[in-house]
């Protein structure tokens, strides 16, 4: 029984404290709120993201947990110590800005070591540091060359490198992988996934891609205009998202405009966009604005030629208006016969593909009622 709640999420766990908190976080400029009332309980080791448009004022959370912004309102504890009124090196924080800054005359060795130098750390010990550091990033073989020598994802490395030597509880960073190409950056995030382990720091990581957020993340915070709009594990956004604006932003979705309750009021909502009833778990409860979305996600839609049958399944028919093959999955879109276009996409599992469905062939689209995700808002 006892062990029940080492397997627990510390988010889950009522009795975790909380390694940084956020309590109201709000800053203006000039009367306009970039980051408008935010409250967040981080916990000790999580990746965690905040995820979110340009503007939308990730950088100036982010600036404010490390000290370099001072909020309108709120406060920030880390380890149980307030953090308000503290300038950034009374911090335990350490932070790798969006436009990262690598000294252009010093070596990358010279970069690495700035930090523990400025400290007074002893000269032996900054030596094996800065190897230990520079390993880990992969760039021991480039210790004695200036940054103009480097690619620019070798440099983002170094200002990584940089942020880690110092071995700050918490490290801060603003779109890290922004300047890596796609394979480098899938590369590097299971590097950072590993340096976290390996280190057990705390990460919060900005980013506006979403892909990255999924991958790397423990928990995603989801922003917009200031304001978290939803937090939770990536698994608990991409299946239930809260809102339009969050299944919209992450990934591919499929919106179905609903305007009431079916006649058996628990499961059914009329649809007028499909012309057929629309399956869906209805919590008796739940109070239905005059005009609400169910959002399926095209990988939970199932096409086949001939009319599937079971409990619960929302069936629909239209014709394949478009089709995309890209190896191991193929894109589809189908309009069906109300006119609605519909995204579906399917695993190729089979090389014989069973359903190998061409242009303008007729179709069902099916899909389980707990597939079906109500947006009130
Ligand atoms: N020093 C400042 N003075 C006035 N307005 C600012 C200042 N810093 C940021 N803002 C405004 O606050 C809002 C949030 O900016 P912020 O830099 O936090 O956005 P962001 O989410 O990091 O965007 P991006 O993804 O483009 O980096 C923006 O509208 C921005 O113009
Ligand atoms: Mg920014």
């Amino acid at each position: 029984m006892g062990n029940s709640n080492q397997s627990k999420n510390p988010w889950e766990d009522p009795a975790a404290a909380p390694f940084i908190r956020i309590d109201g976080l709000r800053k203006e400029f000039g009367g306009f709120p970039a980051v408008d009332g935010v409250s967040l309980d981080i916990y000790k080791g999580e990746l965690f993201a905040i995820l979110g448009g340009s503007g939308c004022g990730k950088s100036t959370l982010l600036r404010m947990l490390a000290g370099f912004e001072a909020p309108t309102a709120g406060r920030v504890f880390i380890d149980g110590v307030e953090m308000t009124q503290l300038p950034p090196f009374e911090r335990p924080t350490n932070m790798m800005f969006q436009s990262y800054a690598v000294f252009p005359h010093y070596s990358v060795a010279d970069n690495v070591a700035y930090g523990l130098k400025k400290e007074g750390v002893d000269k032996a010990e900054v030596k094996v540091r800065v190897e230990e550091m520079l390993e880990l990033v992969q760039l021991q073989d480039f210790a004695k060359r200036k940054p103009r020598q480097l690619s620019g994802g070798q440099q983002q490395r170094v200002a990584l490198a940089r942020a880690l030597v110092k071995r700050p509880k918490v490290l801060l960073l603003d779109e890290p992988l922004a300047a890596l190409d796609k394979s480098l950056r899938e590369r590097t995030q299971f590097e950072l996934m590993n340096i976290q382990d390996q280190l057990g720091i705390t990460f919060i990581l900005v980013t506006h891609d979403q892909e990255e957020a999924m991958t790397l993340a423990t928990r995603i915070a989801v922003m917009d205009a200031g304001r978290f709009v939803q937090v939770g594990t990536p698994t608990e956004i991409y299946e239930y998202p809260n809102s339009r604006f969050v299944a919209d932003f992450i990934g591919t979705i499929n919106l179905f405009r609903c305007h009431q309750r079916g006649n058996d009021g628990a499961t059914v909502v009329a649809c007028e966009e499909t012309g057929v009833p629309i399956q869906a778990d209805l919590p008796a409860a739940l109070e239905l604005p005059d005009a609400f979305d169910v959002a399926v996600r095209p990988e939970k839609i199932r096409l086949s030629r001939q009319a599937p049958e079971g409990e619960g399944l929302t069936v629909l028919h239209g014709m394949v208006e478009d089709l995309a093959y890209y190896g191991n999955h193929s894109l589809y879109r189908v309009r069906t016969d109300q006119g609605k276009l519909v995204q579906v996409s399917s695993q190729n599992v089979q090389r014989s593909a069973e359903l190998a469905l061409e242009w303008d062939e007729q179709v069902y689209l099916s899909w389980p009622k707990d597939c079906s995700v109500v947006l009130t808002q």
